[in-house]
């Protein structure tokens, strides 16, 4: 399979996606006061699952609003219609559409656009990563000169106390923090060397899957709250950093303030 020629059609399906992004939408709550889905997300999503599956014979389609649930094949799908759809009920303008692909269980493509701002990141595995068809990588800075992109437990405030701590230990230690309010706009922020760490304590495959090819192809490193590949099937920590250390040094602040949670059981 020419995997060049699918992420050109890839690329074109996205940006086409957006324009239910620039019409009238509805909001409505899902399942809690601070959980949203809006007509936009629906329309967005429907488009993508119907164009993206004809590209690849067999291949199976997951997105945040779907009803399914995880299919396994060779290939799947995993999309975020809309990341950042709070912003987005509300005109603020950091929202992204999030593509990803996986092969065997690995993410191998990446296609992340932003509609307000015409940004475009895209990565294959082993080709790199790019912004508007320039090549990107992450930064070089050290801890202490970083900018940290978090959230607070959205979904569970329970364990916002925790992520609040997590913050003020980074803070002290490095540049400053930042709360976009969309997951997959956060990784590629990373992944162009604008920010250098991010952390957030509970997260889905849709909100990462295309960030992984294109943080991991602009030298980035993203893993789970065990050092390990973040999961693609099931809830997710995600802490990324540009390089090693930084990541290192992160992960044993973030590991140090979980302490004994029942980590796995929150993650279910
Ligand atoms: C959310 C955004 C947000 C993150 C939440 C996600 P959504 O996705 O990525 O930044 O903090 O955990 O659920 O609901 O806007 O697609
Ligand atoms: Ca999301
Ligand atoms: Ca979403």
């Amino acid at each position: 399979m020419d995997l060049n020629l699918i992420l050109e059609k890839v690329i074109k399906i996205t940006k086409e996606s957006a324009k239910f992004t620039k019409e009238d939408f509805t909001t409505t709550e899902k399942g809690s006061h601070v959980n949203f889905v809006t007509s936009a997300d629906i329309a967005v999503q429907k488009f993508l699952e119907e164009k993206l599956v004809e590209l690849i014979p067999n291949s199976a389609f997951f997105g945040e609003e779907n009803t399914k649930s995880l299919n396994k094949s060779e290939y799947l799908w995993i999309v975020d219609p809309i990341d950042g759809t709070v912003n987005f009920s509300r005109g603020i303008s950091e929202t992204a559409i999030s593509v990803g692909l996986v092969h065997n269980e690995k993410p191998i493509l990446g296609v992340i656009y932003m509609p307000d701002k015409n940004e475009l990141y895209h990565a294959v595995s082993g080709s790199g990563a790019f912004l508007n068809g320039e090549r990107i990588k992450v930064s070089d800075r050290d801890f202490k000169n970083s900018l940290f992109c978090t959230a607070f437990s959205l979904y569970n405030k329970d364990y916002a106390e925790m992520c609040i701590n997590i913050l003020r230990e980074v803070y002290h230690d490095s540049v400053d923090m930042r709360r976009s309010g969309s997951c997959a706009m956060d990784i590629c922020y990373l992944a162009r060397g604008s920010c250098e760490l991010f952390f957030e304590f509970r997260v889905f495959p849709w909100d990462y899957c295309a960030g992984i090819v294109i943080l991991n192809e602009a030298g980035g490193i993203i893993t789970d709250l065990s050092g390990e590949n973040i999961k693609l099937d099931r809830p997710c920590p995600a802490i990324a950093a540009n390089n090693k250390e930084n990541h290192q040094k992160l992960l044993e602040i973030v590991r140090k303030h979980i302490g004994t949670l029942p980590y796995e059981e929150i993650l279910r």
